[in-house]
């Protein structure tokens, strides 16, 4: 059993979106299991970049549907967006300090996705079916 099981609970509908936010809860197992095997910081290290990437990718497919689809909550939404990335980038930068936040990354993966999918995410799935997308 994952440390978080993927559930239809958090399918928003939407095929493309649903693969990536597998691939975010599946980040999140891969951190869990890391910080269980007593992972190196130089492999936590990369695998904050890659949630990083990864992360910012999801963002910018979102917005620019957004914004192709004129979705009224857009500026909402992106802020939410930019404050999370800004929280993992400090989560990189006290990591390069030296600082421990696997725990900490990994509390904040999984709080973090739980809400932003089932509350902030759904809200925009009425209008982008209204719209011909799902
Ligand atoms: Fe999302
Ligand atoms: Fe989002």
């Amino acid at each position: 059993m994952p440390f978080w099981p993927w559930s239809q609970e958090l399918e928003v509908g939407i095929r493309q979106i649903d693969e990536q936010h597998k691939w975010l809860v599946d980040l999140t197992n891969q951190l869990h299991d890391l910080i269980e095997d007593g992972a190196d910081r130089e492999t936590i290290s990369q695998f904050l970049d890659a949630l990083m990437d990864y992360t910012m990718y999801h963002f910018i497919v979102e917005e620019e549907l957004f914004q192709r689809l004129g979705y009224p909550e857009t500026e909402g939404h992106c802020r939410a967006h930019g404050r999370f990335t800004e929280q993992i980038m400090s989560l990189i930068e006290r990591h390069d300090a030296g600082e421990a936040v696997g725990v900490e990354a990994l509390e904040l993966l999984k709080g973090w996705l739980e809400h932003h999918i089932l509350k902030v995410d759904k809200a925009y799935v009425d209008h982008f079916r209204a719209h011909g997308v799902g």
